[in-house]
């Protein structure tokens, strides 16, 4: 079997409102290999979670995808392309949590406030497993105290308002795991609760990983975190892909001002700075996006007699990057890296 799981190719996503249309994802691609971890991240507004449902294909109207591919090698060699599955049929359903769940950015929002959190894990477990309530039950439990959850019993009792935000974010993460998934998809887990808990969220889905065998795609603002977590980093900037590398070639040779400016923005142990940076300017209105390279209004490197052609390069073995002055930019990238 191929080690690709997933294979997004030239994925656009659009809002159609009214006011105009908001290409949240305008031609994203990249792939995930089984067991590894990609980071995808960005600003906030650069199309991370639209990204992460358009997978499921749970892009809600008056958004869809408008095109590409998202291939996913589940079972075998032949891939699914999700992308052109019926967003409602049986297929789509059974793949969703049953082999691709996700944990959505918002706890609040998709923990039901009515059912007991018992009621809604065994309901999921049940859903796509054969398995009778109670032993539903049982596994629900097994999972609530894997994630480091006290008396899992009681806890199948009680509602999401009764739970502190990191006990919700452990409940997300039980459930997610609930049918054993290949690929678990993370928005932003850890942006809700405390820098501690944070920490001890990391590693428990290191431990998991590592344990279920499961791909992960994480997703967050943060490059500090993906360093701890990646194997491969996708990083963003207004729905499309400005850097694509492992995560050693992301932190030691970023070969794009928009990656090296949240580089700088991130406490780092082996530089040392007086303060850290914030990235100038502000991330544009989707509606009125810049002509030519997106990030031109907000780059200190912009020169528009060479800046003119966005296109992704690959600058190295298996290294991307969005910015047609890469290699004056990082003057480390070895001369073998040199576009052919
Ligand atoms: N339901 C919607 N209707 C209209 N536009 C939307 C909708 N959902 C997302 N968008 C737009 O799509 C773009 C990408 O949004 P997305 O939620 O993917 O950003 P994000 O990278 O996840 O940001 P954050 O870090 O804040 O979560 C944004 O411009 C957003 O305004
Ligand atoms: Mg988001």
């Amino acid at each position: 079997m191929s080690d690709v799981l997933l294979e997004v190719n030239d994925l656009h996503v659009s809002f159609f409102l009214t006011e105009g249309i908001v290409r949240a994802v305008s031609g994203v691609s990249f792939q995930i290999e089984r067991g590894k971890t990609l980071g995808i991240v960005g600003e906030s507004g650069c199309g991370k979670s639209v990204t992460a449902r358009a997978i499921l294909n749970m892009v809600r109207p008056p958004g869809r995808i408008v095109s590409g591919e998202i291939n996913y090698y589940g079972q075998s060699d032949t891939p699914i392309d999700l992308a052109k599955l019926d967003p409602h049929g049986a297929e789509i359903r059974r793949i969703r949590w049953g082999e691709i769940s996700m944990i959505f950015q918002e706890p609040m929002t998709s923990l039901s406030p009515v059912h007991t959190i018992g009621n809604q894990m065994i309901e999921a477990i049940r859903l796509h497993m054969d398995m009778s309530k109670q032993d539903a039950a049982a596994h629900a439990v097994g999972l609530l105290a894997r994630v480091g959850l006290a008396q899992p019993e009681r806890l199948l009792t009680r509602y999401r308002h009764e739970l502190s935000g990191g006990m919700r974010q452990r409940v997300m993460i039980a459930m997610a795991l609930s049918c054993n998934p290949k690929l678990l998809i993370a928005d932003e887990p850890t942006t809700a609760v405390d820098v501690t808990t944070q920490a001890q969220i990391l590693n428990l889905m290191r431990d998991l990983q590592q344990e279920f065998g499961m791909a992960i795609i994480f997703i967050t603002h943060a490059l500090g975190v993906i360093a701890e977590v990646a194997d491969h980093v996708v990083v963003m900037y207004l729905g499309e892909e400005a850097e694509v590398a492992d995560v050693d070639t992301i932190y030691y040779k970023a070969a794009h001002p928009y990656t090296q400016a949240l580089l700088r923005s991130i406490p780092r142990h082996d530089i040392k700075l007086d303060r850290l940076e914030t990235i100038e300017g502000n991330v544009p209105d989707p509606m009125n996006m810049p002509d030519g390279c997106k990030f031109h209004p907000r780059c200190r490197h912009y020169d528009p007699g060479k800046c003119a052609n966005p296109a992704l390069l690959q600058i190295g073995e298996q290294h991307w990057s969005r910015c047609a002055r890469a290699h004056e930019i990082n003057p480390q990238l070895s001369r073998t890296e040199q576009p052919s």
